[in-house]
């Protein structure tokens, strides 16, 4: 009899855990905002827990939908670059928010420099999603003005100038606000303008647009944790690096709900957007771009093998350290050809005579002992005509930078590693 109560505390977890997610009973929309990735599509991943990335903004996405009643907008700024490698990102970006499932990704000044030609392979990969309204006309087909449910969405960049080549005619911000409220009024539709373009811009154009029901701008660090409306204009932003997004509910009354989701390891990696990811990082090295890393001359590196006979307490040191296996713990996450990845997690990639590949170099495949102290083929073979040079914290500072050893704190880490 007295189990009776613990049994039932557990057969109704049970029930709970089972109950299918509440659906809401009036027609509510969900509107999911992300974007101004600036190339960072995937947490670099050197220190847990790290928040952001493609992979799992998708599964989040998924999780916060209401099925068919779903707004997914990216205020876009998708690579941070032009090199071949912020090209391979940019599409790999479109390519993902297609199988995502966006509404709209904001073609903005910030991606006009990657160009017509790369423009109009992001369009296609991304299923005809890229949208500005800042031009009008012209060669490459950049979609304007897009309608979902109950909203008419539009894209303006503060700097319409930079998209000059891809149109025949730029408007300024305030144009593209003024026809937008203008034609949401006649469709009936919610008015939102993705601006690429800071908080004093947005709080710029809800002041002289009234209307608007939402205006999505960028900014650096991240969301703020609280709604923020100028008059009844909705002001919200997905913060910088695509770590986060935003999640607001549209009524009957207008916007309802405003959440910052963080994208921390919670949300697991979607399985087509990995595909997608993996399928880039094969681009990358097929593309061979490691190769292409400057380098500059220095004197010979020798292996950490070739200091072992004269320095044994070091190097069992060593060999038991995460440094000795670096290039390994790249390798299964299929980061091993990266140039974003590799410079840290090998001997000497800056050097003519350091890391080449795992293949040609095995001896530097690795941080080594020569990542702190330099190269030592010289010192190797002649100690005492090649003293090397006292090496201290400064060292480490390439490689433990703030953003991928955020914890690094020199005592501490020295005592893991000293010998
Ligand atoms: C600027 C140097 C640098 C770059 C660039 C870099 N890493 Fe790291 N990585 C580090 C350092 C330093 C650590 C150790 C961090 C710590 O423990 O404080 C590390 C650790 C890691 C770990 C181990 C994490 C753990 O908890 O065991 C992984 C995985 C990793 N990096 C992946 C990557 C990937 C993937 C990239 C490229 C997208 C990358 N790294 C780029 C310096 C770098
Ligand atoms: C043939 C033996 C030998 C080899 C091989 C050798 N060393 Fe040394 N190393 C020495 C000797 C001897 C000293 C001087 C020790 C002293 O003065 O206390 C030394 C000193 C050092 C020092 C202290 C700074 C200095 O130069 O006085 C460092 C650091 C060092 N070695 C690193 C390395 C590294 C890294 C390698 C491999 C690339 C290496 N050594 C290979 C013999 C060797
Ligand atoms: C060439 C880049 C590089 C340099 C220089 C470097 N590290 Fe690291 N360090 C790494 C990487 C990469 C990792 C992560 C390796 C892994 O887990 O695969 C790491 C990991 C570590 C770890 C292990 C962290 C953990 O949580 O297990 C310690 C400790 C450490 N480094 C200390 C130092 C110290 C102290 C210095 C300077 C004297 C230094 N490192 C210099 C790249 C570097
Ligand atoms: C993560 C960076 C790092 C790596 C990897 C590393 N060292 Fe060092 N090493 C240091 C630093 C920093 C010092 C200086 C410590 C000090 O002055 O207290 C040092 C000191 C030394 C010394 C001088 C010790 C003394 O008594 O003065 C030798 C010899 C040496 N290292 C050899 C090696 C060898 C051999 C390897 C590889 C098996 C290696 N180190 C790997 C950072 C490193």
């Amino acid at each position: 009899v007295k189990l009776w109560w613990p049994l039932a505390g557990i057969t109704l977890l049970g029930l709970a855990a089972w109950a299918p997610p509440t659906k809401p009973k009036v027609a509510k929309w969900s509107v999911i905002l992300g974007g101004d990735m600036d190339g960072y599509l995937s947490p670099c991943g050197c220190t847990s827990p790290m928040t952001g990335g493609l992979r799992r903004r998708a599964t989040a996405t998924q999780e916060l939908s209401f099925g068919d009643r779903t707004v997914i907008l990216d205020n876009g700024s998708l690579a941070g670059g032009t090199s071949t490698q912020e090209q391979m990102k940019a599409q790999t970006a479109a390519e993902a928010l297609r199988a995502m499932g966006a509404t709209a990704i904001h073609f903005t000044s910030a991606d006009a420099p990657l160009g017509q030609g790369l423009a109009l392979s992001m369009q296609a990969l991304s299923g005809n999603r890229l949208v500005t309204d800042s031009v009008q006309g012209g060669s490459v087909t950049l979609k304007q003005l897009v309608e979902k449910g109950p909203f008419l969405v539009s894209a303006a960049s503060t700097d319409p100038t930079a998209l000059a080549n891809f149109g025949g005619q730029t408007l300024s911000d305030d144009q593209v606000a003024t026809d937008l409220v203008v034609k949401a009024q006649a469709r009936q539709r919610a008015p939102i303008l993705l601006l690429h373009g800071s908080h004093v811009d947005a709080v710029r154009l809800a002041t002289a647009h009234p209307k608007l029901a939402l205006i999505q701008y960028r900014t650096t660090g991240n969301p703020p944790p609280k709604a923020e409306r100028v008059g009844n204009v909705l002001l919200a932003t997905a913060g910088e690096h695509g770590k986060s997004i935003v999640r607001l509910i549209w009524g009957p009354k207008g916007f309802e709900a405003y959440a910052v989701v963080s994208l921390g390891p919670q949300f697991a990696d979607d399985p087509k957007i990995s595909r997608i990811y993996d399928n880039y990082l094969k681009r990358v090295d097929q593309a061979n771009l490691l190769a292409e890393v400057p380098r500059r001359e220095t004197v010979a590196f020798a292996g950490s093998k070739a200091c072992a006979p004269c320095h044994q307490t070091a190097t069992k040191v060593w060999q038991s350290s995460a440094h000795a296996h670096a290039l390994a713990t790249l390798e299964t996450k299929h980061e091993d050809r990266d140039p974003e990845c590799v410079p840290c997690h090998v001997t000497g990639l800056e050097s003519t005579r350091g890391f080449m590949s795992k293949q040609e170099t095995p001896q530097f495949a690795f941080v080594g002992c020569e990542s702190c102290h330099g190269p030592a083929l010289d010192h190797s073979k002649s100690p005492a005509t090649n003293p090397l040079p006292k090496v201290g914290e400064s060292a480490c500072a390439p490689c433990h930078t703030s953003l991928n050893s955020p914890n690094f704190d020199f005592a501490k880490y020295w005592k893991r590693v000293q010998h």
